[in-house]
């Protein structure tokens, strides 16, 4: 009995364990273009699909979970803010949060434009994949605009899912509609499948 208890310590343990996060800062701007992965591994709809973009027209890109939409590799960070990539986009496009507010659960889609809506911003740190354990960076959101705090999730929307941030000290849901947080994942040369 007390061996049998001993061995489920132990085994919850070891299934905690987390990787080493170095103590070093990481910046905020990261000019390497990356593809982002989500992460919850509670919900499998959406765990470790990408970020995908879709011309919306007028210039803008709406941002869809894979494999809604184009995939792409091109994403930098820019001060804190999701960009594509200059190199290819002309003029370059950022990840702003101001669309299609929503009083029932006060979440407001997260899209990319060209124009000066107010922008996501996020900063850059070291996680554990939850699913391998190893090292992984990752964006913590930060911002949207000049107001602080809230967090990036998903959103079903027509038979995918779309970019929603809760802002900070949101008191509402919606249980016909789940909004499922999302960590952020830089990954490098993602493949897709
Ligand atoms: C995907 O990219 C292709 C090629 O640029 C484009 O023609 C198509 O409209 C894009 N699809 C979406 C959903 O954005
Ligand atoms: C919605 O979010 C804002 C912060 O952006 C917060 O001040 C407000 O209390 C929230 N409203 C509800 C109903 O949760
Ligand atoms: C997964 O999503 C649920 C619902 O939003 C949330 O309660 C939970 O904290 C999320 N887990 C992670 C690791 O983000
Ligand atoms: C991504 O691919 C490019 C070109 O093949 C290569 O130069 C670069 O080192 C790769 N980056 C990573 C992080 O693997």
């Amino acid at each position: 009995m007390q061996q049998s208890l001993a061995f489920l310590l132990t085994s919850a343990i070891a299934a905690t364990s987390a990787c080493t996060i170095p103590t070093t800062p990481l910046s905020n701007t990261i000019t390497d273009r990356f593809a982002l992965q989500l992460q919850n591994a509670s919900n499998p709809v959406v765990h470790n699909h990408f970020l995908n973009i879709w011309d919306w027209g007028g210039g803008d890109q709406h941002l869809f979970v894979s494999p809604s939409g184009n995939s792409t590799n091109e994403l930098q960070l820019i001060d804190g803010v999701i960009t594509l990539s200059s190199a290819f986009w002309d003029p370059p496009r950022r990840a702003v949060i101001n669309g299609e507010y929503e009083p029932l659960d006060n979440t407001t889609k997260m899209f990319m434009t060209e124009r000066g809506d107010p922008r996501a911003i996020w900063n850059v740190v070291y996680g554990c994949n939850p699913d391998t354990d190893a090292l992984q960076i990752e964006l913590a959101f930060k911002a949207r605009g000049d107001e602080l705090g809230g967090l990036m999730g998903v959103r079903d929307f027509n038979g995918g899912y779309d970019f929603r941030w809760k802002g900070p000290g949101t008191s509402v849901n919606n249980p016909e509609r789940p909004w499922t947080h999302v960590t952020l994942v830089v990954v490098h040369n993602a493949t897709f499948s």
